[in-house]
């Protein structure tokens, strides 16, 4: 700035040469006729725009479409039980259906008033930038109206250009977005992982919240539709039993169950530590009470055996990288 300021001095600012009082002299005697250039405006400007760009990142843009995303896989979820329960084709049709859609209909609630708190975040945003902008724009008027030898336009031009080349650097620089095949699930990445939901009573109510469910992963024929579940009774923890439902909304309803006991008492040897498990053939795969041992519990035939981790495999632990977390 000092250097434009400086033409603008040379060219606008009106010399009287005197004579000095030897006649061989001359003195210049400077008189400024415009008003000093408001040079700490144009730093205001320039630091308000900064943190305007910063304010509005991507990162807000992201939540935005990860709840939109979710709200759609929940409307996908809804169609698709629908569809289940059409097929079930059970008497308990029109009340499971209803239940079902009154506990989908809570969670795609959810999801829209989340979105609208956010939309409304962003509105407040918005309205802060407009006004900001607007703010702006005045000053460089202002401005402008020193700029008499089209310095800043000339400067505009220059950082328009300046941008485009940057933009088109990071252009070629940052790589497409990864396109990840969304294999047999059909629903693509993990994109969000919320905190645990109830939306099903287990036996005691909705005071437990933690455990595990599926289906097996490999059915003995006929058991296809099957469901299990088991539910941690103890500290949010131990679990002793695993509970098997006919189909997934009998699951949901909480109607019918068939409970198949690992022990009679909770926690002892050999129950459930933790949620990692899994059902496969017919037998429950989980760590085993205290240990650090994987438990396989053949439900055909109600016993247990083990197999040993090594020694510091991690157990007994709140961490993720460890065999049994909860
Ligand atoms: C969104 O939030 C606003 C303000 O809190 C509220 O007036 C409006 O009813 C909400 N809309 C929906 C669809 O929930
Ligand atoms: C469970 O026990 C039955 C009967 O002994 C056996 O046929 C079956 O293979 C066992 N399942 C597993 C997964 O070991």
């Amino acid at each position: 700035m000092s250097q434009s300021y400086l033409f603008i001095l040379m060219n606008f600012i009106p010399f009287s040469f005197l004579p000095s009082a030897t006649g061989n002299e001359c003195v210049c005697d400077l008189k400024n006729l415009d008003p000093v250039f408001p040079n700490d405006k144009l730093t205001k400007v320039e630091t308000t725009a900064l943190k305007c760009i910063r304010s509005i990142t991507s990162e807000k843009m992201t939540d935005l479409d990860r709840l939109l995303l979710g709200l759609k896989q929940r409307m996908k979820q809804l169609e698709d039980n629908v569809v289940e329960l059409e097929k079930e084709n059970s008497k308990l049709y029109a009340a499971m259906s209803l239940r079902i859609i009154e506990l989908e209909y809570a969670e795609i609630q959810d999801l829209v008033n989340k979105l609208n708190r956010t939309t409304n975040d962003y509105y407040h945003l918005n309205v802060q930038a407009a006004a900001q902008l607007e703010d702006m724009k005045n000053t460089m008027v202002e401005l402008l109206k020193f700029d008499k030898m089209q310095v800043i336009k000339k400067n505009r031009e220059n950082q328009i250009k300046k941008n485009l080349e940057q933009y088109k650097e990071e252009l070629k620089a940052s790589s497409p977005p990864p396109t990840v095949s969304p294999g047999r699930c059909g629903l693509g990445q993990l994109v969000n992982v919320a905190g645990p939901r109830i939306t099903s009573p287990t036996p005691y109510g909705t005071s437990y919240p933690y455990g595990a469910w599926g289906r097996d992963v490999k059915p003995a024929p006929g058991d296809e539709n099957k469901y299990w579940l088991v539910v941690l009774t103890s500290s949010n923890v131990y679990g002793y039993y695993v509970r098997q439902y006919s189909t997934l909304s009998t699951l949901l309803l909480g109607l019918g169950p068939i409970d198949t006991y690992i022990a009679s008492s909770n926690p002892t040897t050999n129950t459930i530590q933790g949620s990692n498990m899994v059902m496969y053939a017919n037998a429950l795969y989980y760590n085993c009470y205290n240990t650090y041992y994987v438990c396989q519990f053949n439900l055909s035939t109600r016993s247990v055996s083990t197999v040993a981790l090594p020694s510091d495999t991690g157990y007994n632990s709140k961490f993720y990288d460890t065999m049994s977390n909860y």
